[in-house]
């Protein structure tokens, strides 16, 4: 019972990383992290019985297979996704204390374990939001290259990212797209990070940025409205109100393209339920098959346009103003 929180309290304190700077033993470990060695101790200890250190003599310990993956610069990174002091270690949080209270009122977990909704928490808390936005981006590192492969996104004259975070993925699709404009809009705390990442990637003079909630009129004329894992944050009256924003400003012609994990069946085994349980204690969002976002796309205005399944269990969901 007590391993995940025990490896989130190692990974919060960078133990790993000490280790690796050459910190082994209990005295060298508490100085580095300001624990206080008894109980750090005890902590390395009953890790160190589960193999996630080695404890190589009493009180002395070092990396195992385990431990490595929490060194603050595995590509995995695990150790920021573990960190109970960053945006995602914090949904664990609400996960432990707050699934009952979500599983018995349908109301978010995170709201009852922290007093305040999770994007108004990261709002109050910049380096919350630097956290949540780091992995967000790394996040669509790895799903940027598949969306941008799966879709003749040169087609369009003005591609706008709805909730596109720090523009990771707009800078992929717009690689593809050397005449189309790209338009990012989020939050004004997390969006301002676009601007560096465009002008470095020699794309400032074809981007705008807008900082601004996507529950508001957004800018008017795109040829294309990109929201990828916007949808599964939010309850469904909320989702519609966020589709119909998108659907009112397209241009002539234009469509939602949405990117979502998909609840399907794969070999019998229905996926994604985990994330289901995160989004609902997160912020009351969910997971939905293909048929619950045609539902929901519907009351927002918007028809089926196709398809596309990606390799990972993304999908593209095409839509257009019916
Ligand atoms: C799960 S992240 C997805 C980010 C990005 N689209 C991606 O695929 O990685 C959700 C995004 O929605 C943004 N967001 C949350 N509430 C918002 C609002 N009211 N208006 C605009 N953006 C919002 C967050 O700042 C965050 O960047």
């Amino acid at each position: 019972m007590f391993t995940p929180i025990a490896v989130r309290v190692a990974a919060t304190l960078h133990i790993a990383d000490h280790i690796a700077g050459g910190a082994h033993t209990r005295a060298e470990l508490a100085r580095r992290t300001g624990a206080e060695e008894g109980a750090l101790g005890r902590l390395l200890r009953f890790l160190a019985c589960r193999d996630v250190f080695s404890e190589d003599e009493p009180g002395v310990y070092g990396l195992t297979d385990t431990s490595r993956l929490l060194l603050d610069t595995h590509p995995s990174r695990m150790r920021h996704w573990l960190d109970l002091e960053g945006a995602s270690g914090r949904i664990d949080l609400a996960a432990c204390g707050g699934l009952l209270h979500a599983v018995r009122t349908g109301e978010p977990g995170y709201e009852s374990v922290f007093g305040t909704p999770f994007w108004d928490d990261l709002a109050a808390h910049p380096e919350l939001t630097d956290s949540f936005n780091a992995q967000m981006a790394a996040v669509q590192g790895r799903l940027a290259p598949e969306v941008a492969a799966a879709h003749p996104w040169h087609e369009a004259g003005t591609i706008a990212d709805i909730g596109g975070g720090t523009g990771a993925l707009l800078e992929a699709v717009l690689g593809t797209a050397p005449d189309a404009r790209g338009v990012l809009v989020d939050l004004p705390g997390t969006v301002e990070g676009g601007g560096e990442r465009f002008a470095a990637a020699g794309l400032g003079d074809r981007t705008e940025i807008v900082g601004r909630s996507f529950f508001d009129p957004l800018p008017a004329g795109s040829d294309i409205c990109l929201l990828s894992q916007i949808l599964h944050d939010w309850d469904d009256k909320e989702s519609v109100a966020v589709l119909a924003r998108c659907a009112e400003s397209l241009a002539p012609g234009g469509r939602v393209v949405v990117v979502e994990r998909v609840i399907a069946e794969d070999e019998g085994r229905r996926l994604n339920t985990e994330y289901d349980l995160r989004m609902l204690v997160f912020n009351k969002g969910r997971e939905r098959t293909v048929e619950e976002f045609t539902a929901l796309a519907a009351q927002a205005g918007l028809r089926p346009a196709g398809t596309t399944r990606l390799p990972s269990h993304h999908w593209l969901l095409f839509w257009e103003r019916a």
